[in-house]
Protein backbone atom coordinates (compact mmCIF):
# COMPACT_ATOMS: atom_id res chain seq x y z
CA UNK A 1 0.00 0.00 0.00
CA UNK A 2 1.30 3.27 -0.66
CA UNK A 3 2.37 5.84 1.88
CA UNK A 4 1.62 9.24 2.23
CA UNK A 5 4.57 11.60 3.00
CA UNK A 6 4.93 15.29 4.03
CA UNK A 7 7.46 17.15 2.35
CA UNK A 8 8.66 20.31 3.78
CA UNK A 9 8.72 23.16 1.55
CA UNK A 10 9.26 27.00 1.42
CA UNK A 11 7.07 29.24 -0.64
CA UNK A 12 8.05 30.73 -4.18
CA UNK A 13 7.45 34.38 -4.28
CA UNK A 14 5.29 35.43 -7.62
CA UNK A 15 2.90 32.40 -7.90
CA UNK A 16 -0.52 34.61 -8.81
CA UNK A 17 -2.15 33.54 -11.30
CA UNK A 18 -2.95 36.06 -13.95
CA UNK A 19 -5.65 36.48 -16.65
CA UNK A 20 -5.70 32.97 -16.54
CA UNK A 21 -4.17 30.86 -14.41
CA UNK A 22 -0.58 30.91 -13.80
CA UNK A 23 1.71 31.01 -16.26
CA UNK A 24 5.85 30.63 -16.65
CA UNK A 25 8.54 29.75 -18.43
CA UNK A 26 9.17 25.69 -18.15
CA UNK A 27 12.36 26.44 -16.08
CA UNK A 28 10.09 27.98 -13.44
CA UNK A 29 7.76 25.18 -12.97
CA UNK A 30 11.06 22.55 -13.16
CA UNK A 31 12.57 24.76 -9.73
CA UNK A 32 12.86 22.21 -6.64
CA UNK A 33 9.00 21.64 -5.22
CA UNK A 34 7.49 25.03 -7.31
CA UNK A 35 4.98 22.96 -8.80
CA UNK A 36 3.98 20.58 -5.74
CA UNK A 37 3.44 24.04 -4.04
CA UNK A 38 1.24 25.09 -6.56
CA UNK A 39 -0.58 22.05 -6.71
CA UNK A 40 -1.16 21.63 -3.07
CA UNK A 41 -2.09 25.39 -2.80
CA UNK A 42 -5.04 24.71 -5.44
CA UNK A 43 -6.85 21.59 -3.44
CA UNK A 44 -6.01 23.38 0.13
CA UNK A 45 -8.08 26.11 -1.87
CA UNK A 46 -10.98 24.33 -1.57
CA UNK A 47 -10.80 23.50 1.86
CA UNK A 48 -12.70 20.53 3.29
CA UNK A 49 -14.66 20.00 -0.10
CA UNK A 50 -11.44 18.52 -1.29
CA UNK A 51 -12.23 15.19 0.90
CA UNK A 52 -14.14 12.60 -1.35
CA UNK A 53 -14.14 14.81 -4.50
CA UNK A 54 -13.92 14.44 -7.97
CA UNK A 55 -11.46 16.71 -10.20
CA UNK A 56 -10.87 16.68 -14.43
CA UNK A 57 -7.29 16.50 -15.19
CA UNK A 58 -5.55 17.40 -18.28
CA UNK A 59 -3.57 19.61 -21.16
CA UNK A 60 -2.54 20.99 -24.02
CA UNK A 61 0.01 18.35 -24.73
CA UNK A 62 2.76 20.65 -24.10
CA UNK A 63 5.92 19.96 -22.92
CA UNK A 64 5.54 19.07 -18.90
CA UNK A 65 2.11 18.18 -19.31
CA UNK A 66 2.21 14.24 -18.34
CA UNK A 67 5.00 15.20 -15.63
CA UNK A 68 2.70 17.26 -14.06
CA UNK A 69 -0.92 15.01 -14.50
CA UNK A 70 1.73 12.29 -12.72
CA UNK A 71 2.23 14.92 -9.31
CA UNK A 72 -1.48 15.85 -9.65
CA UNK A 73 -2.13 12.53 -9.17
CA UNK A 74 0.09 11.91 -5.97
CA UNK A 75 -0.42 14.42 -4.92
CA UNK A 76 -4.42 14.49 -5.17
CA UNK A 77 -4.57 10.94 -3.55
CA UNK A 78 -2.50 12.19 -0.48
CA UNK A 79 -5.16 15.18 0.06
CA UNK A 80 -8.33 12.99 0.21
CA UNK A 81 -9.22 13.46 -3.38
CA UNK A 82 -11.54 10.32 -4.12
CA UNK A 83 -11.11 10.05 -7.90
CA UNK A 84 -9.68 12.11 -11.03
CA UNK A 85 -10.86 11.66 -14.45
CA UNK A 86 -7.60 12.52 -16.61
CA UNK A 87 -7.39 13.00 -20.22
CA UNK A 88 -5.62 9.76 -21.97
CA UNK A 89 -1.86 10.82 -22.20
CA UNK A 90 -2.91 13.91 -20.66
CA UNK A 91 -4.64 15.36 -23.36
CA UNK A 92 -8.29 17.59 -23.05
CA UNK A 93 -8.63 20.67 -24.53
CA UNK A 94 -10.00 23.43 -21.77
CA UNK A 95 -13.23 23.73 -23.54
CA UNK A 96 -13.21 19.59 -22.86
CA UNK A 97 -12.64 20.38 -19.17
CA UNK A 98 -15.19 22.50 -18.69
CA UNK A 99 -17.98 20.36 -20.44
CA UNK A 100 -16.55 17.13 -18.71
CA UNK A 101 -16.86 19.04 -14.96
CA UNK A 102 -20.25 20.00 -15.86
CA UNK A 103 -21.08 17.08 -17.61
CA UNK A 104 -20.03 14.62 -14.47
CA UNK A 105 -20.67 17.47 -11.90
CA UNK A 106 -17.01 17.39 -10.21
CA UNK A 107 -15.81 19.80 -7.84
CA UNK A 108 -13.58 21.29 -10.35
CA UNK A 109 -10.76 20.47 -13.03
CA UNK A 110 -7.25 21.65 -13.51
CA UNK A 111 -6.00 22.73 -16.72
CA UNK A 112 -2.60 22.24 -17.77
CA UNK A 113 -1.45 25.03 -20.65
CA UNK A 114 0.02 27.92 -21.42
CA UNK A 115 -2.80 28.66 -23.33
CA UNK A 116 -1.20 30.46 -27.25
CA UNK A 117 2.12 31.14 -26.05
CA UNK A 118 4.75 29.06 -26.92
CA UNK A 119 6.00 25.17 -25.49
CA UNK A 120 8.70 23.41 -25.58
CA UNK A 121 11.64 23.09 -22.85
CA UNK A 122 12.52 26.67 -23.48
CA UNK A 123 9.21 28.14 -23.46
CA UNK A 124 5.96 28.34 -21.57
CA UNK A 125 3.74 25.98 -19.26
CA UNK A 126 0.58 26.80 -17.58
CA UNK A 127 -1.60 25.64 -14.54
CA UNK A 128 -5.22 27.13 -14.22
CA UNK A 129 -8.28 25.50 -11.35
CA UNK A 130 -11.88 25.62 -13.21
CA UNK A 131 -14.58 25.28 -10.54
CA UNK A 132 -17.57 23.06 -10.82
CA UNK A 133 -19.14 25.72 -13.00
CA UNK A 134 -16.85 24.50 -15.39
CA UNK A 135 -15.15 28.12 -15.68
CA UNK A 136 -12.00 29.60 -14.45
CA UNK A 137 -11.81 30.09 -11.00
CA UNK A 138 -12.58 33.62 -9.89
CA UNK A 139 -10.99 36.54 -8.44
CA UNK A 140 -11.79 35.33 -4.74
CA UNK A 141 -10.44 31.58 -5.68
CA UNK A 142 -7.47 32.86 -7.48
CA UNK A 143 -6.59 35.14 -4.23
CA UNK A 144 -6.82 32.18 -1.74
CA UNK A 145 -4.66 30.16 -4.05
CA UNK A 146 -1.98 32.94 -4.08
CA UNK A 147 -2.18 33.79 -0.57
CA UNK A 148 -1.62 30.04 0.24
CA UNK A 149 1.20 29.90 -2.08
CA UNK A 150 2.92 32.36 -0.13
CA UNK A 151 3.09 30.77 3.06
CA UNK A 152 3.11 26.86 2.67
CA UNK A 153 5.21 25.65 4.58
CA UNK A 154 4.77 21.37 3.13
CA UNK A 155 2.96 19.37 1.08
CA UNK A 156 1.63 16.20 0.66
CA UNK A 157 2.09 13.27 -1.56
CA UNK A 158 2.45 9.91 -2.09
CA UNK A 159 5.74 9.34 -3.87
CA UNK A 160 5.43 5.65 -4.80
CA UNK A 161 1.86 5.78 -6.78
CA UNK A 162 2.11 4.44 -10.02
CA UNK A 163 -0.57 5.37 -12.41
CA UNK A 164 -0.31 4.81 -15.98
CA UNK A 165 -2.07 7.61 -18.57
CA UNK A 166 -2.11 6.28 -21.80
CA UNK A 167 -4.51 3.56 -21.31
CA UNK A 168 -8.02 4.18 -21.08
CA UNK A 169 -9.53 2.71 -18.20
CA UNK A 170 -10.08 2.64 -13.80
CA UNK A 171 -7.33 2.41 -11.70
CA UNK A 172 -7.66 2.28 -7.80
CA UNK A 173 -5.57 2.03 -4.87
CA UNK A 174 -5.60 2.27 -1.57
CA UNK A 175 -4.22 5.16 0.39
CA UNK A 176 -4.40 5.31 4.02
CA UNK A 177 -7.37 2.93 3.88
CA UNK A 178 -9.05 5.39 2.22
CA UNK A 179 -10.03 4.42 -1.83
CA UNK A 180 -8.20 6.71 -5.00
CA UNK A 181 -9.10 5.78 -8.04
CA UNK A 182 -7.87 7.71 -11.23
CA UNK A 183 -9.96 6.98 -14.64
CA UNK A 184 -8.38 7.74 -17.58
CA UNK A 185 -10.75 8.81 -20.09
CA UNK A 186 -11.05 9.03 -23.63
CA UNK A 187 -10.08 12.73 -24.86
CA UNK A 188 -12.54 13.81 -27.02
CA UNK A 189 -15.71 11.44 -26.57
CA UNK A 190 -17.23 13.78 -24.27
CA UNK A 191 -17.20 17.03 -25.58
CA UNK A 192 -17.59 15.39 -29.42
CA UNK A 193 -20.89 13.90 -27.81
CA UNK A 194 -21.94 17.52 -27.27
CA UNK A 195 -21.45 19.39 -29.94
CA UNK A 196 -23.63 16.32 -32.17
CA UNK A 197 -26.33 17.62 -29.63
CA UNK A 198 -25.21 21.57 -30.01
CA UNK A 199 -25.30 21.80 -33.85
CA UNK A 200 -26.75 19.86 -36.46
CA UNK A 201 -23.72 17.63 -37.86
CA UNK A 202 -25.75 16.22 -40.80
CA UNK A 203 -26.65 20.11 -41.91
CA UNK A 204 -22.73 20.48 -41.88
CA UNK A 205 -22.03 17.16 -43.38
CA UNK A 206 -24.27 18.06 -46.44
CA UNK A 207 -22.16 21.78 -46.35
CA UNK A 208 -18.86 20.41 -46.70
CA UNK A 209 -20.18 17.60 -48.58
CA UNK A 210 -22.00 19.71 -51.25
CA UNK A 211 -25.28 18.66 -52.63
CA UNK A 212 -27.54 19.76 -55.87
CA UNK A 213 -28.03 22.90 -54.24
CA UNK A 214 -24.56 23.66 -53.50
CA UNK A 215 -21.32 22.65 -54.83
CA UNK A 216 -19.11 21.00 -51.82
CA UNK A 217 -17.70 23.85 -49.43
CA UNK A 218 -14.39 23.53 -49.18
CA UNK A 219 -12.76 23.95 -45.30
CA UNK A 220 -9.30 24.14 -43.95
CA UNK A 221 -9.09 23.56 -40.49
CA UNK A 222 -5.60 24.33 -38.73
CA UNK A 223 -4.71 23.03 -35.13
CA UNK A 224 -1.44 24.69 -35.26
CA UNK A 225 0.03 21.40 -33.28
CA UNK A 226 -2.28 21.79 -30.71
CA UNK A 227 -4.61 19.64 -28.64
CA UNK A 228 -7.72 20.46 -30.77
CA UNK A 229 -5.79 17.64 -33.45
CA UNK A 230 -7.66 14.84 -32.13
CA UNK A 231 -11.02 16.49 -31.93
CA UNK A 232 -10.70 18.05 -35.48
CA UNK A 233 -9.72 14.31 -36.82
CA UNK A 234 -13.04 12.91 -34.97
CA UNK A 235 -15.39 16.06 -35.75
CA UNK A 236 -14.16 16.82 -39.76
CA UNK A 237 -12.81 13.54 -40.57
CA UNK A 238 -14.93 11.13 -39.07
CA UNK A 239 -18.55 12.73 -38.77
CA UNK A 240 -18.39 15.59 -40.99
CA UNK A 241 -17.10 13.75 -43.98
CA UNK A 242 -14.04 16.20 -44.43
CA UNK A 243 -10.92 14.95 -46.06
CA UNK A 244 -7.51 14.91 -45.01
CA UNK A 245 -6.69 18.09 -47.35
CA UNK A 246 -9.15 19.83 -45.24
CA UNK A 247 -7.32 19.91 -42.17
CA UNK A 248 -3.73 20.48 -41.32
CA UNK A 249 -1.38 20.39 -38.05
CA UNK A 250 -3.45 17.72 -36.25
CA UNK A 251 -0.73 16.04 -34.27
CA UNK A 252 -0.78 17.43 -30.92
CA UNK A 253 3.67 18.43 -30.59
CA UNK A 254 5.27 19.47 -26.98
CA UNK A 255 6.43 22.47 -28.74
CA UNK A 256 3.76 22.70 -31.07
CA UNK A 257 6.57 22.35 -33.78
CA UNK A 258 8.20 25.65 -32.99
CA UNK A 259 4.89 26.99 -34.28
CA UNK A 260 3.53 29.84 -31.92
CA UNK A 261 0.12 28.45 -31.56
CA UNK A 262 -2.14 31.68 -31.47
CA UNK A 263 -4.14 31.60 -34.16
CA UNK A 264 -4.31 35.27 -35.43
CA UNK A 265 -3.08 36.91 -38.90
CA UNK A 266 0.54 36.91 -37.98
CA UNK A 267 1.12 33.50 -36.36
CA UNK A 268 -1.10 31.56 -38.29
CA UNK A 269 0.37 33.07 -41.50
CA UNK A 270 0.85 29.53 -42.78
CA UNK A 271 -2.86 29.17 -43.16
CA UNK A 272 -3.73 32.86 -44.32
CA UNK A 273 -1.19 31.40 -47.32
CA UNK A 274 -2.83 28.28 -48.01
CA UNK A 275 -6.43 29.82 -48.04
CA UNK A 276 -5.27 32.80 -49.88
CA UNK A 277 -3.29 30.28 -52.43
CA UNK A 278 -6.21 27.34 -52.45
CA UNK A 279 -9.46 26.80 -53.80
CA UNK A 280 -10.54 27.33 -49.71
CA UNK A 281 -14.17 28.81 -48.77
CA UNK A 282 -13.36 29.16 -45.45
CA UNK A 283 -10.27 28.88 -43.07
CA UNK A 284 -10.23 28.24 -39.09
CA UNK A 285 -7.13 28.03 -36.76
CA UNK A 286 -7.44 27.47 -33.30
CA UNK A 287 -4.32 27.56 -30.34
CA UNK A 288 -2.87 25.60 -28.40
CA UNK A 289 -5.57 24.73 -25.65
CA UNK A 290 -8.34 24.77 -28.42
CA UNK A 291 -10.16 28.14 -26.51
CA UNK A 292 -9.42 30.46 -29.19
CA UNK A 293 -10.62 30.55 -32.96
CA UNK A 294 -9.61 32.18 -36.06
CA UNK A 295 -12.11 32.86 -38.87
CA UNK A 296 -11.42 33.50 -42.43
CA UNK A 297 -12.82 33.14 -45.91
CA UNK A 298 -12.53 32.81 -49.65
CA UNK A 299 -9.55 34.93 -50.16
CA UNK A 300 -8.33 34.53 -46.63
CA UNK A 301 -10.97 37.59 -46.19
CA UNK A 302 -10.54 38.04 -42.63
CA UNK A 303 -13.53 38.54 -39.89
CA UNK A 304 -12.05 40.23 -36.68
CA UNK A 305 -13.29 38.48 -33.58
CA UNK A 306 -15.73 41.13 -32.40
CA UNK A 307 -17.82 41.40 -36.23
CA UNK A 308 -17.31 37.17 -35.94
CA UNK A 309 -19.19 37.86 -32.12
CA UNK A 310 -21.97 39.97 -33.72
CA UNK A 311 -22.65 38.12 -36.65
CA UNK A 312 -23.14 34.54 -35.30
CA UNK A 313 -25.56 36.84 -32.45
CA UNK A 314 -27.67 37.81 -34.94
CA UNK A 315 -28.18 33.94 -36.80
CA UNK A 316 -28.10 31.79 -33.43
CA UNK A 317 -31.26 30.57 -34.59
CA UNK A 318 -30.18 28.24 -36.49
CA UNK A 319 -28.27 26.39 -34.00
CA UNK A 320 -30.21 23.82 -32.67
CA UNK A 321 -29.11 24.41 -28.62
CA UNK A 322 -30.16 28.10 -28.80
CA UNK A 323 -33.37 26.87 -30.59
CA UNK A 324 -33.73 24.66 -27.45
CA UNK A 325 -33.25 27.02 -25.01
CA UNK A 326 -33.61 30.60 -26.88
CA UNK A 327 -31.34 33.41 -26.40
CA UNK A 328 -30.36 35.32 -23.41
CA UNK A 329 -28.59 37.88 -23.68
CA UNK A 330 -24.83 39.09 -25.13
CA UNK A 331 -21.75 40.33 -23.21
CA UNK A 332 -18.41 41.21 -24.29
CA UNK A 333 -14.95 41.96 -22.79
CA UNK A 334 -14.42 45.56 -22.75
CA UNK A 335 -11.81 46.48 -25.21
CA UNK A 336 -13.87 44.05 -28.21
CA UNK A 337 -15.62 46.45 -30.67
CA UNK A 338 -19.15 46.93 -29.92
CA UNK A 339 -20.66 45.02 -32.98
CA UNK A 340 -22.44 42.91 -30.87
CA UNK A 341 -24.09 45.70 -28.82
CA UNK A 342 -25.49 46.57 -31.75
CA UNK A 343 -27.52 42.93 -32.27
CA UNK A 344 -28.16 43.37 -29.23
CA UNK A 345 -30.17 46.77 -29.06
CA UNK A 346 -31.87 45.10 -32.14
CA UNK A 347 -33.50 42.62 -30.06
CA UNK A 348 -33.96 43.98 -26.97
CA UNK A 349 -31.62 41.58 -25.46
CA UNK A 350 -29.68 42.55 -22.58
CA UNK A 351 -25.76 42.93 -23.19
CA UNK A 352 -22.64 43.13 -20.75
CA UNK A 353 -19.46 44.88 -20.64
CA UNK A 354 -16.88 42.77 -18.84
CA UNK A 355 -13.07 42.75 -18.08
CA UNK A 356 -10.79 41.12 -19.95
CA UNK A 357 -10.75 37.13 -19.54
CA UNK A 358 -13.22 34.59 -19.61
CA UNK A 359 -13.93 34.65 -15.95
CA UNK A 360 -16.13 37.35 -16.02
CA UNK A 361 -18.56 35.88 -18.08
CA UNK A 362 -19.02 32.70 -15.47
CA UNK A 363 -21.76 34.36 -13.29
CA UNK A 364 -23.46 36.08 -15.98
CA UNK A 365 -24.19 32.23 -17.53
CA UNK A 366 -24.53 30.74 -14.29
CA UNK A 367 -28.02 33.50 -13.96
CA UNK A 368 -29.04 32.51 -16.92
CA UNK A 369 -28.60 36.12 -18.17
CA UNK A 370 -25.78 35.39 -21.02
CA UNK A 371 -25.77 33.01 -23.89
CA UNK A 372 -23.19 34.34 -26.15
CA UNK A 373 -20.02 36.03 -25.58
CA UNK A 374 -16.81 37.23 -26.84
CA UNK A 375 -13.21 38.71 -26.56
CA UNK A 376 -11.39 40.71 -29.56
CA UNK A 377 -8.33 38.26 -28.50
CA UNK A 378 -10.17 35.61 -30.36
CA UNK A 379 -12.32 34.36 -27.95
CA UNK A 380 -16.13 33.43 -28.94
CA UNK A 381 -18.30 31.05 -26.88
CA UNK A 382 -21.76 30.53 -25.37
CA UNK A 383 -23.41 28.97 -22.11
CA UNK A 384 -22.76 25.35 -23.47
CA UNK A 385 -19.56 25.26 -20.85
CA UNK A 386 -17.66 28.20 -19.43
CA UNK A 387 -14.63 28.47 -21.45
CA UNK A 388 -14.54 29.77 -24.54
CA UNK A 389 -14.69 27.28 -27.62
CA UNK A 390 -12.27 27.53 -30.73
CA UNK A 391 -13.98 24.54 -32.23
CA UNK A 392 -17.44 25.32 -31.27
CA UNK A 393 -17.02 28.66 -33.09
CA UNK A 394 -16.08 27.21 -36.49
CA UNK A 395 -18.89 24.72 -35.79
CA UNK A 396 -21.49 27.68 -35.54
CA UNK A 397 -19.95 29.70 -38.61
CA UNK A 398 -20.37 26.86 -40.45
CA UNK A 399 -23.93 25.79 -39.41
CA UNK A 400 -25.36 29.76 -39.93
CA UNK A 401 -23.02 29.50 -43.42
CA UNK A 402 -24.83 26.21 -44.43
CA UNK A 403 -28.47 27.95 -43.14
CA UNK A 404 -28.00 31.08 -45.35
CA UNK A 405 -25.99 30.06 -48.46
CA UNK A 406 -24.02 33.09 -47.89
CA UNK A 407 -19.75 33.18 -48.49
CA UNK A 408 -18.11 34.52 -45.53
CA UNK A 409 -17.54 38.28 -47.26
CA UNK A 410 -21.53 37.74 -47.83
CA UNK A 411 -21.92 37.52 -44.59
CA UNK A 412 -20.23 40.34 -43.23
CA UNK A 413 -20.97 42.86 -45.72
CA UNK A 414 -24.81 42.20 -45.41
CA UNK A 415 -23.88 42.54 -41.46
CA UNK A 416 -22.45 45.94 -41.71
CA UNK A 417 -24.87 47.36 -44.07
CA UNK A 418 -27.77 47.01 -41.62
CA UNK A 419 -25.52 47.32 -38.57
CA UNK A 420 -22.75 49.91 -39.62
CA UNK A 421 -19.17 48.96 -39.61
CA UNK A 422 -17.18 48.49 -35.77
CA UNK A 423 -13.40 49.23 -37.29
CA UNK A 424 -11.07 47.55 -34.68
CA UNK A 425 -7.48 47.21 -34.33
CA UNK A 426 -5.40 45.65 -31.82
CA UNK A 427 -1.38 46.57 -31.27
CA UNK A 428 0.43 44.47 -29.27
CA UNK A 429 4.43 45.55 -28.00
CA UNK A 430 5.53 42.18 -26.58
CA UNK A 431 8.07 41.16 -24.24
CA UNK A 432 8.43 44.74 -23.47
CA UNK A 433 10.65 45.74 -19.92
CA UNK A 434 8.30 46.11 -17.42
CA UNK A 435 9.19 49.66 -15.50
CA UNK A 436 8.99 51.57 -18.28
CA UNK A 437 5.66 50.17 -19.01
CA UNK A 438 4.64 50.68 -15.76
CA UNK A 439 5.79 54.12 -15.68
CA UNK A 440 4.08 54.97 -18.78
CA UNK A 441 0.59 53.21 -17.81
CA UNK A 442 0.80 55.65 -14.57
CA UNK A 443 1.54 59.03 -16.78
CA UNK A 444 -1.07 58.27 -19.28
CA UNK A 445 -3.52 57.72 -16.30
CA UNK A 446 -2.45 61.00 -14.73
CA UNK A 447 -2.69 63.18 -18.20
CA UNK A 448 -6.13 61.36 -18.65
CA UNK A 449 -7.67 61.99 -15.19
CA UNK A 450 -5.60 65.88 -15.26
CA UNK A 451 -8.62 68.75 -14.78
CA UNK A 452 -9.11 69.53 -18.07
CA UNK A 453 -8.84 66.36 -19.83
CA UNK A 454 -12.48 65.68 -20.88
CA UNK A 455 -13.65 68.00 -23.08
CA UNK A 456 -10.47 68.13 -24.71
CA UNK A 457 -9.72 68.13 -28.93
CA UNK A 458 -7.17 65.96 -30.33
CA UNK A 459 -6.48 66.31 -34.17
CA UNK A 460 -4.79 64.24 -36.79
CA UNK A 461 -4.85 63.10 -40.21
CA UNK A 462 -7.68 65.44 -40.58
CA UNK A 463 -9.71 64.31 -37.79
CA UNK A 464 -10.28 66.18 -34.25
CA UNK A 465 -11.61 63.57 -31.84
CA UNK A 466 -13.23 64.87 -28.61
CA UNK A 467 -12.92 62.98 -25.16
CA UNK A 468 -15.48 62.25 -23.73
CA UNK A 469 -15.05 60.22 -21.16
CA UNK A 470 -11.49 59.21 -19.75
CA UNK A 471 -11.01 56.27 -17.07
CA UNK A 472 -9.34 53.23 -15.59
CA UNK A 473 -12.33 50.87 -16.54
CA UNK A 474 -13.85 49.28 -13.49
CA UNK A 475 -16.63 46.85 -12.68
CA UNK A 476 -19.19 45.17 -10.56
CA UNK A 477 -20.34 42.22 -11.18
CA UNK A 478 -23.89 42.25 -11.48
CA UNK A 479 -24.96 39.28 -9.91
CA UNK A 480 -22.59 38.60 -6.79
CA UNK A 481 -21.77 42.18 -6.81
CA UNK A 482 -18.07 41.82 -6.33
CA UNK A 483 -15.84 44.36 -8.01
CA UNK A 484 -12.85 44.57 -10.50
CA UNK A 485 -10.84 47.87 -10.41
CA UNK A 486 -8.09 49.16 -12.80
CA UNK A 487 -9.14 46.55 -15.39
CA UNK A 488 -7.65 49.05 -18.23
CA UNK A 489 -7.31 52.80 -19.66
CA UNK A 490 -9.87 53.67 -21.82
CA UNK A 491 -10.58 56.85 -23.59
CA UNK A 492 -14.30 57.31 -25.29
CA UNK A 493 -14.37 60.50 -27.85
CA UNK A 494 -17.58 62.70 -28.71
CA UNK A 495 -18.15 60.32 -31.66
CA UNK A 496 -18.21 56.74 -29.76
CA UNK A 497 -14.34 55.92 -30.73
CA UNK A 498 -12.45 54.46 -28.36
CA UNK A 499 -8.75 54.01 -27.39
CA UNK A 500 -7.62 51.35 -24.73
CA UNK A 501 -4.59 50.39 -23.43
CA UNK A 502 -3.75 47.58 -20.82
CA UNK A 503 -0.92 45.55 -20.05
CA UNK A 504 -1.20 42.19 -20.36
CA UNK A 505 -1.96 39.43 -17.41
CA UNK A 506 -0.52 36.56 -19.68
CA UNK A 507 3.03 36.78 -20.51
CA UNK A 508 5.13 34.61 -18.79
CA UNK A 509 8.27 37.14 -18.37
CA UNK A 510 8.44 41.56 -19.45
CA UNK A 511 5.31 43.27 -20.46
CA UNK A 512 3.28 43.19 -23.55
CA UNK A 513 1.54 46.23 -23.72
CA UNK A 514 -1.96 45.92 -25.90
CA UNK A 515 -3.71 48.85 -27.63
CA UNK A 516 -7.07 48.35 -28.33
CA UNK A 517 -8.68 51.19 -30.90
CA UNK A 518 -12.26 51.17 -31.93
CA UNK A 519 -14.19 53.37 -34.27
CA UNK A 520 -17.84 53.11 -35.59
CA UNK A 521 -18.95 53.82 -39.33
CA UNK A 522 -22.50 54.50 -39.77
CA UNK A 523 -22.27 54.21 -43.92
CA UNK A 524 -18.69 53.99 -44.44
CA UNK A 525 -18.29 50.22 -44.14
CA UNK A 526 -15.87 48.83 -46.40
CA UNK A 527 -12.29 50.89 -45.93
CA UNK A 528 -9.16 49.11 -44.95
CA UNK A 529 -9.16 48.78 -41.16
CA UNK A 530 -5.68 50.36 -40.88
CA UNK A 531 -6.22 53.05 -42.65
CA UNK A 532 -9.36 53.84 -41.44
CA UNK A 533 -7.74 54.08 -38.00
CA UNK A 534 -4.57 56.05 -38.51
CA UNK A 535 -5.31 59.17 -37.01
CA UNK A 536 -6.68 57.58 -33.86
CA UNK A 537 -3.71 55.05 -33.32
CA UNK A 538 -1.41 58.15 -33.61
CA UNK A 539 -3.58 60.01 -31.24
CA UNK A 540 -2.96 57.39 -28.56
CA UNK A 541 0.83 57.30 -29.71
CA UNK A 542 0.83 60.64 -28.88
CA UNK A 543 -0.80 60.70 -25.61
CA UNK A 544 0.91 57.43 -24.42
CA UNK A 545 4.21 58.53 -25.22
CA UNK A 546 4.64 54.82 -26.21
CA UNK A 547 7.34 54.79 -28.40
CA UNK A 548 9.59 57.09 -26.01
CA UNK A 549 8.79 55.04 -22.98
CA UNK A 550 8.85 50.96 -24.49
CA UNK A 551 12.00 52.18 -27.41
CA UNK A 552 9.61 50.38 -30.19
CA UNK A 553 8.78 52.42 -33.08
CA UNK A 554 6.48 49.54 -34.09
CA UNK A 555 3.96 46.84 -32.50
CA UNK A 556 5.39 43.24 -32.59
CA UNK A 557 1.49 42.11 -33.84
CA UNK A 558 -1.20 43.49 -35.51
CA UNK A 559 -4.81 42.24 -35.73
C1 LIG B 1 -5.29 37.64 -23.16
C2 LIG B 1 -6.45 38.27 -23.88
C3 LIG B 1 -7.72 38.03 -23.10
C4 LIG B 1 -7.91 36.53 -22.87
C5 LIG B 1 -6.67 35.94 -22.23
C6 LIG B 1 -6.75 34.43 -22.13
O1 LIG B 1 -5.13 38.21 -21.90
O2 LIG B 1 -6.25 39.65 -24.08
O3 LIG B 1 -8.80 38.57 -23.80
O4 LIG B 1 -9.01 36.29 -22.04
O5 LIG B 1 -5.52 36.26 -23.00
O6 LIG B 1 -6.87 33.83 -23.38
P1 LIG B 1 -4.04 39.37 -21.61
O7 LIG B 1 -2.71 38.82 -22.04
O8 LIG B 1 -4.43 40.52 -22.48
O9 LIG B 1 -4.17 39.64 -20.15
ZN1 LIG C 1 -6.14 29.33 -25.14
Amino acid sequence: MPGVVVVNTNPYEGQKPGTSGLRKKVKVFLQENYTENFIQSILDANKDAIKGSTLVVGGDGRYLVKEVVDKIIKISAANGVAKLLVGQNGILSTPAVSCIIRKYKTLGGIVLTASHNPGGINNDFGIKFNCSNGGPAPDHTTNDIYALTTAIKEYRIVPDLVCPIDKIGVYTFTVEDRQFSVEVIDSVSDYVAYMKEIFDFPKIKTLIQGSEQRKPFNVLIDSMNGVTGPYVKKIFLEELGASQKNVTRITPLEDFGGAHPDPNLTYAADLVTAVKNGDYDFGAAFDGDGDRNMIIGRDAFFVTPSDSLAVLANHLEHIPYFQRSGVRGYARSMPTAAAVDRVAQKSGKEIFEVPTGWKYFGNLMDAGRLSLCGEESFGTGSDHVREKDGLWAALAWLSVLAATGDSVEDMLNKHWKEFGRNYFTRYDYEECASDPCNEMMQALEKTMTAPGFVGSAHASGGKTYVVKLADNFSYMDPIDQSVAMKQGLRIIFEDGSRIVMRLSGTGSSGATVRLYIDSYEATDVSGDAQVMLKPLIDVALQLSQLPKYTGRDAPTVIT
